[in-house]
């Protein structure tokens, strides 16, 4: 089995720095998928309430028999439902349909700054951490703008902020603010959806050749030595393999300014909403 880096987050706990995420994969599947990614060795799963597959997450890690404490979950709260006290209902259903007692990081998904209400979201959840149904706290797609409100109001710096990253759109501002609070970046979307030809990019293709590794494993690579944590999306048991093997190589300063190149200019390179126009 890999040896997969462990990061600390900025409360003391720590976070596996690869894990696998569920997204769009469909509920019926998801069992499956994650006992294929616990038999390979991933110890950390990336879910939502809004993907429609907790209890898929929670029916793999019952069947797995590993110990809880060696396992990381996150899920997320959805965007409707900010309000009163419905952040406490919502972790209570997650935590049902996924088994556990507690989930060890819990997220805002999305600010939603329309509605208005991603700051009462941020104090929830402190108090579910508080009182122990979350163990780490932080938050989604937040742009600095809503970092700066909800950590001015609270004082409660979030462990992680999970927002859309890869060598096309690399969120430079967000990074270094975050880096500068100790502040985990998680990277979705880490390849990119495949929504455009980052694999056949000229200094990814370069990177692996030279490594002898495949263009998915030079970016998860370029991520994990940006210190950013991922958790790539697959169905495919070999690609899931694929995705685990990168502990055993390290790309040069100058491979990684090679990929740190193709970000477009202007946030071109987005490929999913933008934090202020999800409501
Ligand atoms: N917080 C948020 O708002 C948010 C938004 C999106 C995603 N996320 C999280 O981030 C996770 C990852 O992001 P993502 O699923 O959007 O995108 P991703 O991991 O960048 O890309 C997944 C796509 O890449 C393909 N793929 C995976 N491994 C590959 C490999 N080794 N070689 C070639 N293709 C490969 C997959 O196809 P196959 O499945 O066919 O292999 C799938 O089409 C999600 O699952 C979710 O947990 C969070």
């Amino acid at each position: 089995m890999p040896e997969i880096t462990t990061l600390t987050l900025n409360d003391g706990h720590t976070i596996p720095q690869l894990g696998y995420g569920v997204f769009r994969i469909p509920p019926a599947e998801t069992e499956k998928a994650v006992t294929e990614a616990l038999e390979l060795g991933y110890r950390h799963i990336d879910t939502a309430a809004i993907y429609g597959n907790e209890e898929g997450v929670g029916a793999a890690i019952a069947a797995s028999g590993i110990p809880r404490d060696e396992l990381f979950v996150t899920t997320k709260l959805w965007n409707d439902r900010h309000d009163g006290d419905e952040p406490d209902a919502a972790i209570r259903e997650s935590l049902d349909r996924l088994g556990l007692e507690q989930v060890d990081l819990y997220l805002v998904h999305w600010p939603t700054p329309a509605r208005d209400n991603y700051l009462h979201a941020w104090e929830k959840l402190i108090e579910l951490r508080d009182a122990g149904l979350a163990r780490s706290i932080g938050v989604s797609n937040h742009l600095v703008p809503h970092l700066e409100k909800i950590v001015a109001a609270t004082g409660i710096v979030p462990a992680v902020n999970q927002i859309e990253l890869h060598p096309a759109y690399q969120e430079r501002e967000i990074t270094e603010w975050a880096a500068a609070r100790d502040i985990r970046i998680e990277a979705w979307g880490p390849l990119g959806q495949g929504k455009y030809d980052l694999f056949g990019a000229e200094p990814v293709a370069r990177a692996a050749e030279a490594h002898g590794k495949t263009p998915a494993q030079v970016v998860l690579r370029w991520h994990l030595q940006h210190g950013n944590i991922v958790f790539p999306k697959s169905v495919r048991r070999a690609r899931l393999a694929e995705n685990l093997d990168v502990f055993d190589f390290e790309l040069t300063a100058d491979e990684v300014a090679g990929i740190d190149g193709l970000e477009v200019a202007d946030g071109g390179g987005r490929v999913s909403a933008h934090p202020d126009e999800l409501n």
